[in-house]
């Protein structure tokens, strides 16, 4: 009696604290697996246009053909619900989930809702981005610029103090802070640094506000409205549109997170598109910032980056009273952000 107890703590305690090895298959078996099981991978991707995963969608595609990449690219605070209700109804239709909602992450696996799996080059994932359990893991930088249109402006732009030159009245397009946290936290670090008097004199500026952080980029690149230029939103880089990083109040950057769900319908493919996101051919084949630190010699440093504190964004979105208080002290200046979803609005 009492050794067979002492054999299913044992066993027990193997199945909770083992720390599960990293993938050990080659690509080409996890690519096989993956057919095998039908060759799709469902994945909700967090963003605010619906193309905005296209080029992961073909390049993968084009990488393992006969796999299907189901990408849903929506709002991370509309996806994460949605994924919410599927694990209530113990219905998850999702295979791999990667969002801004940081906070969202924790909270998954603590419900058990995630897979631990460590992709190829997990080891490699900078250990401020990673589950030690695998569940889930940066594998991308992203963050806001400062971003003009050089057609209509010609002196370069960069610090937060920029968006209050005369000569930018009526001419900024930003994104409303009280519709996405990621720009709340913006705005939360420009006025921590330059005080609520920027924001009052940003606003005399009659800046107009939209949804969705692609939006401004978006209209900047193009010649046929009067916006010149926008502060703390995403970037943009195409012809007559250039960005730069302020240096007078920090700006904001976070590992977009991915996860693998433990009822994934399809967890090869799954597996299979979590070691194509990690891998040398794809996080190595343009310089930028790089969840990995055995990046190239001629990529930059994250960690060296003067102005952002990559860390900092996982406990600001932790801490939901503070942002649900400052969200509510914009909407209080700004009025609730206007206008349908940014995926449906066509800007
Ligand atoms: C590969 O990983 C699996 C699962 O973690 C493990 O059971 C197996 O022993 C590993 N094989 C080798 C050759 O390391
Ligand atoms: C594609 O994803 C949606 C959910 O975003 C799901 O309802 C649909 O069944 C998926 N399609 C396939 C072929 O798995
Ligand atoms: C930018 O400079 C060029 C050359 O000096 C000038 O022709 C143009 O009008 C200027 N554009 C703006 C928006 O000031
Ligand atoms: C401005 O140009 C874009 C791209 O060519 C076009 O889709 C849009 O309808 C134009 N907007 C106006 C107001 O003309
Ligand atoms: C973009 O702006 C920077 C200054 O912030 C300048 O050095 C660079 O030449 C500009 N690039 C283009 C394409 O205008
Ligand atoms: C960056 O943020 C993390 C998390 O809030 C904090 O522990 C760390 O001290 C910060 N680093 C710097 C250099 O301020």
């Amino acid at each position: 009696m009492r050794s067979s107890i002492s054999l299913a703590v044992a066993a027990l305690a193997t199945a909770v604290f083992a720390t599960p090895s990293t993938e050990n298959r080659t690509i080409d078996e996890i690519y096989q697996a993956a057919l095998n099981e039908g060759g799709v991978v469902t994945l909700w991707h967090g963003g605010d246009e619906k193309n905005q995963q296209d080029g992961l969608k073909q390049a993968f595609e084009k990488r393992f053909p006969g796999i299907t990449l189901n990408v849903t690219v929506d709002l991370s605070k509309y996806h994460d619900g949605r994924l919410d209700e599927q694990l209530a109804n113990n219905d998850v239709q999702v295979d791999s989930i990667i969002l801004q909602t940081l906070h969202d992450y924790p909270r998954w696996k603590e419900e058990g809702a995630l897979l631990n799996y460590k992709p190829q080059n997990f080891e490699s994932i900078a250990s401020e981005f990673q589950d030690p359990d695998g569940a889930y893991y940066g594998y991308a930088i992203f963050g806001w610029t400062t971003t003009w249109n050089t057609a209509k402006y010609n002196g370069s732009l960069g610090d937060f103090a920029d968006a209050l030159l005369p000569e930018l009245k009526d001419k900024l397009i930003l994104t409303y802070p009280n519709d996405d946290d990621a720009v709340l936290y913006a705005f939360d670090l420009v006025i921590k640094k330059l005080g609520n008097e920027w924001f009052d004199a940003l606003v005399a500026q009659n800046p107009t506000w939209v949804r969705g952080s692609a939006t401004p980029g978006d209209q900047l690149a193009l010649a046929n409205n009067s916006y010149v230029a926008a502060f703390g939103t995403g970037g943009f880089s195409g012809p007559n549109v250039n960005t730069s990083l302020p240096t007078d109040a920090p700006f904001v950057t976070w590992p977009q997170t991915a996860a693998i769900l433990k009822d994934a319908p399809h967890p090869e493919g799954a597996k299979l598109l979590h070691n194509f996101i990690l891998s040398d051919e794809w996080q190595f084949a343009t310089p930028q910032w790089t969840v990995r630190t055995d990046a190239p010699a001629n990529f930059p440093d994250i960690f060296q980056e003067p102005n952002t504190n990559v860390t900092d964004f996982l406990p600001w979105m932790l801490d939901r009273p503070n942002v649900e208080r400052l969200r509510f002290w914009y909407e209080a200046r700004l009025g609730t952000a206007q206008g349908l979803s940014p995926l449906e609005d066509d800007l």
